[in-house]
């Protein structure tokens, strides 16, 4: 099967899955934000924070249990009806990266999970400076399955296989993680591994909110996970995974 959509539609298609979403996408572990605030210069408690792309919310929670004064910004419907019933009382505004629904100098920090790679950084990154308040810190990461155990590197590589993607020429997390970074900005970089231990279904059910397969034909998805489903079972007869991941992130003061 080969993916071939516009942006802007793959952008979209996380809207008819929003609850699925929430229910299946790991959050973020405490340490990735320990590291934001020590790449920022500062403690979440008390910042101004606008969480971009904010999707149905799980970065956001968890910089709003940090104390975090968060307006969230997201532009799909589905994710953001998700997000109001997930967060009911943090503020969310209705928008994207590329031209921020949020006053000029009004924040301490723009954080992006996971999101960044949607926008247009020609039209992104100056939104951020606009919005920035001088000396505030923009903040993007990504999480990735770590490339360093067997059985994600297999299960990615069938991926591939099924996508019709090419073996990528920079395999390594911290060169495809820079390339999605906009030039111009001084970044500082670090990467948090963690992991957390699911069932199988639990797992295939968080494959299938990525967009490479909200995107795909239905059917041919389907049995690719009945494929993957029958393997993860023979190889893990408990029944559980342990998800591995390498979260990237990246800090700039622009
Ligand atoms: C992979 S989800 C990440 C959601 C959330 N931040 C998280 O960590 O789970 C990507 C999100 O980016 C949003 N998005 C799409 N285009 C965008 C844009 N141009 N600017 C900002 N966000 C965008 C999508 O609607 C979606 O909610």
């Amino acid at each position: 099967m080969i993916a071939c959509m516009t942006k802007p539609v793959r952008a979209r298609s996380f809207d008819a899955i929003a609850a699925a979403y929430d229910a299946h996408r790991p959050t973020y572990p405490p340490a990735l934000f320990d590291a934001v605030e020590d790449l920022a210069g500062r403690s979440l408690a008390g910042a101004r924070v606008a969480d971009v792309g904010a999707g149905t919310g799980l970065g956001t929670a968890r910089l709003y249990e940090r104390g975090a004064r968060i307006t969230a910004v997201e532009p799909g419907d589905g994710m953001a009806g998700q997000f109001r019933r997930s967060l009911p009382d943090v503020s969310l505004v209705r928008g994207d990266g590329n031209g921020l629904p949020l006053r000029t100098g009004s924040m301490d920090l723009i954080t992006y999970a996971q999101s960044w790679h949607w926008t247009d950084p020609a039209r992104s990154v100056p939104e951020v400076r606009r919005v920035l308040r001088p000396g505030g810190a923009l903040a993007l990461w990504w999480n990735d399955s770590d490339r360093t155990v067997e059985w994600l590197v297999d299960q990615e590589d069938r991926t591939r296989v099924f996508l019709g993607v090419e073996i990528p020429a920079v395999p390594s997390h911290r060169a495809r993680f820079r390339a999605q970074l906009p030039d111009g900005l001084d970044f500082r970089t670090r990467q948090v591994a963690w992991s957390r231990r699911v069932p199988i279904d639990a797992h295939i059910a968080n494959m299938a909110t990525h967009s490479d397969f909200l995107i795909g034909d239905p059917v041919e998805v389907r049995d690719y996970f009945d494929r993957e489903r029958a393997l993860l079972t023979a190889l893990f007869p408990d029944g559980e995974v342990e998800e591995a991941y390498v979260v990237s992130l990246a800090v700039a003061h622009p």
